[in-house]
């Protein structure tokens, strides 16, 4: 069984945390995205951009948790109390129930603050994982900075 180790994203780790990002969501999530949305959205991931823009920018949620395997970064999630910005498994370890694990430990921090319900915009890969945990949809998709998303919401 491969061990995954959850734990907090660390400033050292937005090389690595941003390029995980960036490279998931160019292979899974890019015919989600206009040419100017994807432009925008790798601006504030892909470190070839700037590491230092890329460390202020995932710094800037409080809750920001990884999942590691041997030493590596396999997997991000961050956000706030009540919104989740990113959510991204490396390729090789999708359906080994890391999304889950980021995911539980992120929900447990809200549930501890008090908080009762959580939204997000889903990529449209993202949907059906995120139907499992209980997510309902909110609206129709619907096109954020040219980025197509489904709002979400769960209720704690
Ligand atoms: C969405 C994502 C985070 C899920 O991570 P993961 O580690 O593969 O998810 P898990 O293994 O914990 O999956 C838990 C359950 O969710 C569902 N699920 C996950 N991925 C799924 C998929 N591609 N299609 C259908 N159901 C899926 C399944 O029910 C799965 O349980 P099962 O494998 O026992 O059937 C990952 O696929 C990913 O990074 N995708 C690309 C980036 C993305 O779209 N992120 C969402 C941004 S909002």
């Amino acid at each position: 069984m491969t061990t995954i180790r959850i734990r907090r994203l660390k400033c050292s780790d937005a090389g690595e945390a941003g390029a995980l990002i960036a490279r998931t969501y160019r292979t899974f999530n890019r015919h989600d995205a206009t040419r100017k949305g994807l432009a925008g959205f790798l601006r504030h991931y892909d470190p070839s951009n700037g590491l230092e823009s890329i460390r202020e920018h995932l710094l800037r949620t409080p809750l920001r948790y990884v999942a590691v395997h041997n030493d590596k970064i396999v997997g991000v999630i961050r956000g706030f109390e009540r919104y989740i910005v990113n959510l991204y498994v490396h390729g090789d370890y999708h359906r080994m129930g890391v999304g889950s694990q980021l995911l539980a430990r992120y929900l447990y921090c809200c549930r501890r603050k008090g908080v009762r319900d959580i939204k997000l915009r889903a990529t449209s890969y993202g949907v059906p994982f995120y139907q499992k945990h209980g997510f309902k949809r909110t609206t129709g998709v619907r096109m954020f900075w040219g980025l197509r998303i489904q709002p979400m919401k769960k209720m704690l």
